[in-house]
C-alpha cells in the first residue's frame, strides 16, 4: 500500500482528535473506581507518574511511527521494518493492536451505555429525592435487567459505528471542539461543589497524603496499565491517527498539551466524586458502579440538578463516543487495506464487537459467577486485562521499535525535534520508559 496523502486539516485537528480519543470513559469513569480499588493517593501518584515517565514518551512514539510510516498500523510497520531491513514480523504488532481495542470496544460501548440510560433517567426525573441507597439499589437493578442494558449497548455500538461506516469522524471531532469545553465547565462546577461538602477535606486527604503502605506490585501494574488506557497509547490506534499528522507540526507540544488536559480532567472528576463518597459515607472500592452512584447524589443537591446531570452525560456520552470511534477505526481501517468497502468493515466489526459485548453486559445478571481466569467474570476480564496488560505490553513493543529498530534519522524527522532534544527522548524511552515497562510487567505478573 503507497503512502496516505491525507492529513489533518489544521494542527488544531490533529489535537482535537487525539484529545478525543485520549478523554473519556478512563478519566471519568475508570480512573475514580481504580483510585478507589487501589488505596487512593498511592494509586493517584503512580499514574501521574507513569504518564509523564512512560504514557508522554511512548504516545510520542507511537504517533512518530504513524507519522513516518504515512500508513495504516500494519503497513506503516511493514514499511519501516523494510526500510530498516529489520524482521518483517514486526507488523504483526498492529493485530495485536487491533484485538487489543476490540475487546475493549465491547466492554467500552457497555458502559457508555449506561450513560445513555442515566441520561435519560435524569431527564426524567428519576433522581429527584433519592437517598444515595435508593440510587445506589436504582443502579443494581439495572445491572441486573439484560434487555435495558441490551438496548442501550446497541444504541451506543450504531452511534460509533455509523460514524465509523461514514468516515466522518472529522465531523464528530469538530462537535467534540465545541462540546468538551462545556464538560470541562460542569467538572469545575461539580468541583466547586465539592469543595462545600463535608467530604472535600477527607477527599483531599485520600488522594493526597501520601500512603507508601499501599503500594503493591498489583497497585504499579494497575497504574501503569491506566496512564496506557487513558492516553489511549499502545493498541496502534493513535499510530493510525499519526499517519494523518500534518507536516509542519511538533510533535511532542501537540502530546504534552493532551496528557497535561488529561490528567486535569481525571484529578477533577476524582475530587468530585470523592468528595460525594466521603460526605456520604459511601465506599471509595465501591468498583465500576462508583460514579453512577456518586454523581446522581452529588447533582441532586445543586440546584437545578437534574439538569446539569442531564447536561453532563450528554457531554459525557460525546467524549466516550469520540474515543469509541478512535477504538473502532483500527480494525476497520485494517479490513479496508485487505479490501473490504468501508462500509461492510463497519458492519462486521460492529456485529462482532457487539457479540463479544452481550457477555459484558450478561455478566451483571447470569454470568455473573462464571470466572474465566481467577475470580474475574467476563467484564471484569475485558475491563482489565486488554487495558492493563495488552496496552502495556503493546506500548513498549512500539517503543522498542521505535528507538532501537527503525531509521533513526526517519524517527527524528517524523518526531520534529532538534537533535539534542531527539537524543534526550531517545534516552529517555532507552533507559527509563521501556526497562519501566519491563520491570514493572514482570514483577506485576510473578
Ligand atoms: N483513552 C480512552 C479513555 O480514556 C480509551 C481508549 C483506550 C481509547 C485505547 C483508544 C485506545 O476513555
Amino acid at each position: 500500500m503507497s503512502e496516505t496523502l491525507e492529513r489533518w486539516q489544521s494542527r488544531r485537528a490533529f489535537i482535537l482528535a487525539v484529545t478525543g480519543a485520549a478523554v473519556g470513559l478512563g478519566n471519568i469513569w475508570r480512573f475514580p473506581y481504580m483510585t478507589g480499588e487501589n488505596g487512593g493517593s498511592a494509586f493517584l501518584l503512580l499514574y501521574i507518574v507513569f504518564v509523564l515517565l512512560l504514557g508522554l514518551p511512548m504516545m510520542m512514539a507511537e504517533i512518530m511511527v504513524g507519522r513516518a510510516g504515512r500508513r495504516g498500523p500494519m503497513q506503516a510497520l511493514a514499511y519501516l521494518a523494510g526500510e530498516a531491513e529489520v524482521s518483517p514480523a514486526w507488523r504483526w504488532l498492529g493485530l495485536f493492536g487491533a484485538i487489543t481495542v476490540f475487546f475493549i470496544l465491547s466492554f467500552y460501548s457497555v458502559v457508555s451505555g449506561w450513560s445513555i440510560e442515566y441520561l435519560v433517567e435524569s431527564l426524567s426525573g428519576g433522581f429527584v429525592d433519592r437517598t444515595p441507597a435508593e440510587i445506589g439499589t436504582a443502579f443494581d437493578a439495572f445491572l441486573a435487567d439484560p434487555p435495558r442494558m441490551i438496548f442501550n449497548h446497541t444504541l451506543f455500538m450504531l452511534l460509533t459505528m455509523s460514524v465509523v461506516a461514514a468516515g466522518i469522524a472529522n465531523g464528530i471531532e469538530k462537535l467534540n471542539n465545541v462540546m468538551m469545553p462545556l464538560l470541562y465547565l460542569i467538572l469545575l462546577v461539580l468541583g466547586g461543589y465539592a469543595f462545600t461538602t463535608t467530604g472535600f477535606g477527607d477527599a483531599m486527604r485520600w488522594l493526597f497524603t501520601p500512603n507508601p503502605a499501599a503500594i503493591t506490585w498489583s497497585v504499579v501494574l494497575n497504574a501503569m496499565g491506566h496512564a496506557f488506557f487513558t492516553l489511549a497509547v499502545g493498541a496502534c490506534a493513535l499510530m493510525a491517527y499519526g499517519a494523518y499528522m500534518p507536516e509542519e507540526q511538533s510533535l511532542p507540544r501537540a502530546v504534552f498539551s493532551v496528557a497535561l488536559l488529561d490528567i486535569a480532567v481525571a484529578l477533577l472528576s476524582g475530587i468530585a466524586i470523592f468528595s460525594v463518597v466521603f460526605s456520604h459515607g459511601l465506599d471509595p472500592g465501591e468498583g465500576p458502579g462508583l460514579m453512577f452512584v456518586t454523581l446522581p447524589v452529588a447533582f441532586s443537591e445543586l440546584p437545578g440538578g437534574q439538569l446539569w446531570l442531564a447536561a453532563f452525560f450528554v457531554l459525557l456520552l460525546v467524549a466516550t463516543w469520540t474515543s469509541s470511534i478512535n477504538l473502532a477505526e483500527p480494525m476497520v481501517s485494517m479490513l479496508v487495506d485487505a479490501g473490504l468497502r468501508r462500509g461492510t468493515a463497519a458492519i462486521l466489526v460492529g456485529a462482532l464487537v457487539w457479540g463479544v459485548g452481550l457477555l459484558s453486559v450478561l455478566s451483571f445478571s447470569t454470568l455473573a459467577d462464571v470466572h474465566w481466569i481467577g475470580e474475574m467474570n467476563f467484564f471484569a476480564l475485558v475491563s482489565t486485562v486488554p487495558p492493563d496488560l495488552f496496552l502495556p505490553v503493546g506500548g513498549l513493543l512500539i517503543a522498542i521499535f521505535a528507538v532501537w529498530r527503525m531509521p533513526q534519522p526517519l524517527a527524528r524527522q517524523a518526531l520534529g525535534i532538534s537533535l539534542p532534544l531527539f537524543r534526550l527522548w531517545r534516552w529517555l524511552v532507552r533507559y527509563i520508559s521501556i526497562p519501566m515497562a519491563v520491570i514493572v510487567l514482570v514483577s506485576g505478573l510473578l
